[in-house]
């Protein structure tokens, strides 16, 4: 996998890249992973980073108001990301499968607050590039078109209402089993927006040359062939 990949590769604006940005629960991890397995690429599930080191920070009880130490763990965390027989993907924390806890709005939540500190985004800055690999990458996350890529040859921006996005997280939490109150996840949606768009480094915000796409009322199928109808043109 990309991120046991040692060193940079050559050259590596030459490796196409697409971007997908959003808001808390527009999809685009969803849109991101089919678009990457369509064209054969790599994926690079950028939240699943923050939420790790959120995840590492509550394990040993690092505060979220402590950038250096949160910055450490964010540049030596040992992750991994492995195949499983079902064809998803899991993520590793030392050898440990988390990727059920990494769902849970308490680590969300805490993703969103470390994200706010410039050391622990700088730590995991190179650990991102490095999943630009040959074929090519898809990569999602809030700044993916506007810092991590910034080559990127497509850059989406994908919106959707906070209204439908608490509806769509609604649904995937009682699918899993989970229980879940549509309110709390609505005002849950709407903080974790004010905090990504409001920050002082690194905000979400479309990059220049993006394409905006606003998902409330369009199926996955049909933004993912948005995307790859632009891959067709400009790949
Ligand atoms: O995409 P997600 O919900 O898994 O991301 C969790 C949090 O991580 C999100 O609220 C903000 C932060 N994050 C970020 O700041 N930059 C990214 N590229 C990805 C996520």
């Amino acid at each position: 996998m990309p991120e046991s990949v040692t060193g940079n590769s050559p050259e590596p604006e030459k490796i196409p890249v697409i971007t997908v940005d959003g808001p808390s629960g527009s999809g685009k991890g969803t849109i991101a992973r089919r678009v990457a397995d369509h064209l054969g690429f790599h994926f690079l599930d950028s939240g699943a980073l923050y939420r790790v080191v959120a995840l590492a920070s509550l394990n040993t009880r690092t505060a979220d108001d402590d950038p250096e130490g949160l910055a450490r763990l964010a540049a030596t965390a040992p992750i991994d990301f492995a195949h499983t027989d079902n064809g998803d993907v899991a993520v590793l924390l030392g050898g440990q499968d988390v990727t059920q806890q990494l769902r849970a709005e308490a680590v969300g939540d805490c993703a969103s607050r470390i994200a706010t500190h410039a050391a622990v985004r700088d730590a995991l800055l190179q650990r991102q590039r490095r999943w630009c690999q040959p074929p090519g990458l898809v990569a999602d996350g809030r700044d993916m078109g506007t810092v991590v890529f910034p080559h990127a040859v497509i850059k989406i921006f994908l919106t959707a209402s906070a209204e439908i996005r608490a509806e769509r997280r609604h649904k995937q939490l009682i699918e899993k089993g989970m229980s879940a109150n549509i309110g709390g996840l609505l005002s849950d949606i709407l903080e974790r927006d004010d905090r990504d768009y409001n920050r002082k480094i690194a905000p979400l915000k479309a990059a220049e040359d993006s394409i905006e796409i606003d998902s409330t009322a369009l199926s996955v199928a049909q933004v993912v062939t948005k995307v790859l109808d632009l891959a067709t043109i400009r790949l």
